[in-house]
């Protein structure tokens, strides 16, 4: 029945979104896709129960804390967590997959914030009404942004992601060095800090290199930290210039030089949190969520107290991060669609997220948070996190980002292995995203 009904459903969708596409293409629409999406207003949500949550590995530790809280005040309505793998690449697959098979087995999805529009256009998530989450307006503005597609909200921003420079500060003190604002500075300090005995094997820098949506992260931000751009302001993709030549080139030489230690290409957040909290990096780009992991003083991190963060550097002064973070979403195929928007209500709530920034350091979407005095002075690191949140640049939002995620990553891959130039893998990734991304 639910079925047929879908089916109605979509083909209403797909005649009212091929009036969409032809009008947004009339007027320079900037997604770059040819279907599905954005139709029909967000029906109902209806019905209560038990849900699931279909979230990606918690790297954070306060998810059941979290979870736990809404069940103890809902017992006929229980969220059962689904846990996906740590990479953001597979939770998307799996998360596809279900949805392609209709299953109504996740009804709640943590969506990374760069999914919103492929899994809008294809109607995997159902619309949701604005007037039932009034509290929009109290988040950062470009939180909620990435939660919508053609204007309408498909997700709730839970947490945001900001890229931060994690600096050893008592080795930097020692060698008497600053921390960098600039790459050049960066190598320069770490030239002094590994003249100190104590220092002299430490590795200079690391982010996440592995061939998956990290690199992507991590490519776009020594990109635009140059001055370049992946994808311009008018939508139109703009990779191979001289800027971006310079940014890809910080990361290619940096493994030339050894600046970047070889063991960095297989990095995902993980491994490279755990190198850092070894002891055996002295700069380490991270997300926020590291600060209350590399802190823990139960004997899991060597560098508890010795470490801080700054704004991420770049060619000629600050750097630009890319804005990540999550969303929570309503599977079109879930029941208790009532239940799953409490649940999305009360997750994003400002009480909710205080308790979670607490423990675990994520990056809130509240924007009171980040300017309350008590907690600033208990987590200095939310001032830079505002910062880099604030100026920070989103990735193509477009449809097939599946596939254009997967282009960038095999042209920085290929370029950061030394297997093509990197002239020539920004030329070839410029081509690619131009069939990709079209106007
Ligand atoms: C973090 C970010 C997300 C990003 C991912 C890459 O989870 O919040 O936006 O895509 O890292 O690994």
């Amino acid at each position: 029945m639910r079925f047929e009904r879908s089916h109605a459903r979509r083909a209403v969708a797909l005649a009212v979104t091929s009036g969409l596409v032809l009008l947004a293409s009339a007027c320079g629409g900037d997604d770059g896709d040819s279907g599905g999406g954005g139709g029909a207003a967000g029906g109902a949500l209806e019905g209560r129960g038990p849900i699931t949550f279909a979230t990606g590995k918690d790297t954070s530790g306060n998810l059941t804390n979290q979870v736990n809280a809404w069940n103890s005040q809902h017992p006929d309505e229980k969220v059962t967590v689904s846990e996906l793998p740590e990479s953001a690449d597979q939770q998307r697959a799996q998360m596809i997959q279900n949805a392609q098979n209709q299953s109504d087995s996740f009804s709640v999805l943590n969506l990374d914030v760069v999914w919103t529009a492929e899994f809008a256009a294809n109607r995997w998530v159902t619309e949701l009404p604005e007037d039932q989450f009034p509290d929009l307006g109290k988040l950062l503005p470009s939180t909620v942004d990435t939660g919508k597609y053609r204007d309408k909200l498909y997700a709730v921003p839970v947490t945001s992601d900001g890229g931060l420079l994690y600096y050893r500060k008592d080795l930097l003190d020692k060698a008497g060095v600053k921390p960098p604002t600039t790459w050049a500075e960066m190598k320069d300090a770490c030239a002094k800090v590994k003249a100190l005995p104590e220092a002299k094997n430490i590795n200079c820098y690391a982010g996440q290199f592995e061939k998956y949506e990290g690199l992507t992260v991590n490519f776009s931000e020594a990109i635009n930290g140059a001055g370049g751009v992946v994808v311009g302001e008018d939508g139109k993709p703009n990779v191979d210039t001289p800027e971006a030549l310079e940014g890809l080139n910080f990361l290619v030489d940096g493994f030339k030089s050894g600046m970047i230690p070889k063991a960095a290409i297989t990095y995902q957040e993980e491994p490279g949190r755990r190198a850092f909290q070894e002891g055996n990096l002295l700069f380490h780009r991270n997300w926020p969520y590291v600060y209350a992991l590399a802190n823990k003083t139960d004997g899991s991190s060597k560098i508890a107290g010795k470490f801080a963060v700054a704004p991420l550097p770049g060619l000629k002064g600050a750097g630009v991060s890319t804005l990540g973070g999550h969303n929570y979403a309503i599977s079109e195929f879930a029941k208790n669609k009532a239940t799953a928007a409490d649940f999305i209500k009360f997750m994003s709530s400002e009480e909710r997220q205080k308790a979670n920034v607490e423990k675990t350091s994520q990056a809130p979407t509240w924007a009171s948070l980040y300017d309350d005095p008590a907690l600033n002075k208990q987590f200095p690191y939310l001032a830079p996190l505002k910062a880099s949140i604030e100026s920070a640049k989103s990735r193509p939002k477009v449809v097939k980002y599946g596939d254009v995620t997967t282009a960038i990553q095999e042209a920085a891959y290929g370029a950061l292995t030394g297997t093509t130039p990197p002239k020539d893998a920004l030329a070839g990734l410029q081509t690619k995203l131009s069939t990709l991304i079209t106007q």
